[in-house]
């Protein structure tokens, strides 16, 4: 670019800044070159860390294949990495707390959107596309990703870039019967993850991820890196639960450990439909799967923390349905059963945990979620099995609520889905190439058996959760420039009446809506605007 060209940019660059806090202008004439040397010298000027930053860059100019490596590296739903898809104008990686807050402050003079990546299982891809905003930056948090485990204290610090499988990891090496209840498949980031709330197989003993954050340090839209005590009790609620890419850029959680005995007993049960007539089984449900049989089998996975003859009186008495034997049951200690639910071959070393990759792999899919006040009855599953088996590949989770969920009040944090909800269904379908024809026809199969599902589920609002973001909530209600009436919709879904304290908190801390995505927590308009 000429000098000419860079001062128009600089130009342009100043108007879009100025527009922010109207209506967010596309800026689409800054060659990308320009940009990133402007932002990579803005980030000298605003960190005193001694980095070769130029090695944290990764541009399609300089790099193309390892610029696609990276952002490739963390995007769990290939859906979102389609030709067709936006692509950052550059990835930076902070090896830094301070660099987080330098690219805030520098993305915001060069007026260029920033998105926010961590373990990158966003559902609708948010954290690497933006299709809002033109041009985009990818911040990738991959770098940062210690732990520290603090025994004594039973907590544990961990930055927001590290997965939950190396947290897991990581516990383990230091103690036998201390554990966290977060997420079963180890790649999911800690940053996006605890802050939609996050859940596991010890969500009814000991409630949610966010329901066992103690401290958190955000950077602010102002850039300004804060903890607890200095954001204030409102920001660090909303945090707990409200979403990813709202509040700002978190960096790092203090997390409570809980004790887990030295052995668990993990099973898991394949029925088939035929040998569940009447359903009986399936009123006690947890996870179903459709083959290529076109029979619908359930596949119920259970974790219990303690000895499995304990496990065998409990089910005897209580669910004698089930048919479990001792056969079934394996007893293990906690780090080998997270290593067991996260789907990875028994016997394998805990090692797995810290692998980038899952056993199941990537691919294109689309999920939705729902809550149930009630069971099902018969006549809704035959409905719900009927349309399992015609979409081709396509499976249904039941997860079971109750226990600690129902002790916890609804606006403790803003995840509301507590008591009175008996389980958490995820529909969800998937396919392994962009070319698949039947992709748009899956699609739509999803979006089907969830209509269909509505007589059966919470209502006013039908209730969803926000770490299955999904795009299609708020979508009919069209036109509101601001997207606020939109938001209202799916707001409602994934928060209830917690919205409106969201709400609150992001016009209070971010009134320029610094932080957005198609889903993020809206500014409350002015009147006088
Ligand atoms: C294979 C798979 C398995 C899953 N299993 C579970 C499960 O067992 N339990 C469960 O509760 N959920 C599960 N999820 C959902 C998961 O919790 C969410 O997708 C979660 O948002 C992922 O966090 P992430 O850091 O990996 O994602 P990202 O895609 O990096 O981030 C998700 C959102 O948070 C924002 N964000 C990312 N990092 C930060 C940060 N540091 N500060 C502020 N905002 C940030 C992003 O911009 C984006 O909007 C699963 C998802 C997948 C794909
Ligand atoms: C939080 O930050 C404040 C101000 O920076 C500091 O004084 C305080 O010690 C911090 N609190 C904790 C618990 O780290
Ligand atoms: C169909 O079922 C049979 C027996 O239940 C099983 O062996 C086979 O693998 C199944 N086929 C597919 C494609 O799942
Ligand atoms: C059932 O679930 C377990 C644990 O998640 C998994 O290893 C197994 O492959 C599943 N089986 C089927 C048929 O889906
Ligand atoms: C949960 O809800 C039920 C019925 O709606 C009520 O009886 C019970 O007291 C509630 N429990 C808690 C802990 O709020």
């Amino acid at each position: 670019m000429n000098a000419a060209g860079m001062k128009k940019s600089k130009a342009l660059t100043a108007i879009s800044f100025l527009a922010l806090y109207f209506s967010f202008y596309k800026i689409t004439l800054i060659s990308s070159t320009s940009l990133q040397d402007d932002f990579i010298n803005c980030l000298h000027e605003n960190t005193n860390v001694d980095f070769p930053l130029v090695k944290t860059f990764f541009t399609p100019e300089r790099n193309a294949s390892m610029f696609n490596k990276v952002l490739e590296s963390r995007a769990q739903n290939l859906r979102y990495l389609t030709t067709s898809m936006p692509k950052p104008w550059f990835i930076f990686k902070p090896v830094h707390e301070s660099h987080v807050q330098a690219s805030i402050i520098c993305s915001k003079k060069l007026g260029v959107h920033l998105c926010v990546r961590s373990g990158g299982h966003d559902y609708e891809g948010l954290s690497y596309v933006s299709r809002l905003d033109s041009p985009f930056v990818l911040i990738d948090l991959s770098k940062l990703r210690k732990i520290n485990v603090d025994i004594e204290d039973n907590t544990a610090w961990v930055q927001s870039g590290a997965t939950i499988g190396e947290l897991y990891y990581r516990i383990a090496q230091k103690s036998k019967i201390h554990g966290f209840p977060a997420g079963i498949i180890s790649t999911v980031g800690i940053g996006g993850h605890i802050t939609g709330g996050a859940y596991g197989s010890m969500l009814r003993k000991f409630g949610l991820a966010a329901d066992n954050v103690l401290d958190a340090k955000i950077v602010d839209a102002n850039g300004k890196l804060l903890n607890r005590t200095s954001m204030g009790e409102d920001l660090f609620w909303a945090i707990r639960g409200g979403g990813g890419g709202s509040f700002g850029i978190i960096v790092a959680w203090k997390i409570k450990l809980v004790p887990v005995p030295e052995t668990v007993t993990v099973f898991n049960i394949i029925k088939t439909l035929e040998e569940d007539t009447g359903f009986k089984i399936l009123s006690k449900w947890q996870r179903i799967a459709v083959t290529g049989n076109k029979t619908v089998t359930s596949n119920y996975t259970g974790q219990f923390l303690g000895e499995k003859g304990t496990l065998m009186e409990i089910m005897k008495k209580d669910f004698p349905e089930l048919g479990l034997t001792e056969v079934d049951c394996f007893e293990m200690s906690w780090i080998d059963s997270i290593v067991f639910n996260a789907g990875f071959p028994t016997p394998s070393p805990i090692e797995v945990l810290l692998e980038p990759k899952t056993p199941f792999g990537k691919n294109y899919f689309k999920a939705k979620s729902d809550f149930a006040k009630e069971p099902i009855p018969v006549l809704g599953l035959r409905e719900m099995f009927k349309r399992l088996i015609e979409v081709d590949v396509a499976s249904i989770l039941l997860i079971p609520y109750g226990g600690m969920m129902a002790k916890i009040p609804d606006f403790a944090t803003p995840f509301p889905h507590r008591n009175g909800t008996i389980f958490k269904i995820h529909y969800g379908t998937s396919w392994t190439s962009e070319n698949d024809k039947s992709a748009n026809k899956r699609m739509k199969s999803i979006r089907d058996m969830y209509s269909c599902m509505k007589p059966y589920v919470s209502s006013n609002p039908r209730q969803a959760y926000v770490n299955y973001r999904d795009l299609d909530l708020g979508k009919n209600k069209k036109n509101s420039k601001v997207n606020f009436i939109k938001a209202q919709k799916w707001g409602a879904n994934y928060f209830k009446n917690n919205f409106n304290r969201l709400v609150k908190i992001k016009t209070k801390v971010d009134p320029e809506n610094f932080f957005r995505h198609e889903q993020s927590i809206p500014v409350r308009p002015s009147r006088r605007r």
